[in-house]
């Protein structure tokens, strides 16, 4: 992939368009409008590109993930509540075949029981919670290595 950026595909499932409502301490006070200009920037800086997705609707979700096939390299994917118990999502990851990075605000360990299940983790090469908006640009970054490992 010399000298082409990598298309990170990143995905933001159920209620994270609702950012800026919720619970502040859990997910920050940043709107989805205003993490996505903070993963561009930081996207710009490392030289990746980025293109978005969110959605409420779980068959939308599966749609677009199925559609991916050659338009990305990797996917960032925060399915949000379906992270705990959406198989059909995880079939789709599957099917998506693509390098992915699971992440969430909070830190879904350390909460309710029922969050600590992933139905996504073991198809990501990595997974990142509880680190805030910040985390994003570390899995920006890993997204990255990862990519350059597997083109070197
Ligand atoms: C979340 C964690 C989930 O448990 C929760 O349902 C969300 C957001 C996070 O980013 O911390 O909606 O994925």
């Amino acid at each position: 992939m010399s000298g082409e950026r990598h298309r990170i595909e990143v995905m933001h499932g159920v209620n994270l368009d609702q950012l800026g409502r919720r619970d502040p301490r859990l997910y920050g006070t940043l709107t989805l409008p205003e993490l996505q200009r903070q993963i561009e920037a930081d996207a710009h800086d490392l030289g990746l590109l980025v293109r978005f997705f969110q959605s409420n609707h779980e068959g939308a979700f599966v749609e677009h993930l199925h559609s991916l096939r050659a338009g990305a390299d990797a996917i960032l994917i925060n399915p949000g509540a379906w992270s705990h118990y959406a198989w059909a999502i995880r079939d789709a990851l599957e099917i998506a075949a693509l390098p992915a990075l699971e992440i969430h605000l909070s830190d879904i360990e350390h909460r309710e029981p029922w969050r600590r299940l992933s139905v996504v983790r073991d198809l990501c090469f990595a997974s990142i919670s509880g680190r805030g908006p910040e985390g994003y640009r570390d899995a920006l970054v890993a997204l990255r290595e990862h990519l350059d490992g597997e083109s070197a």
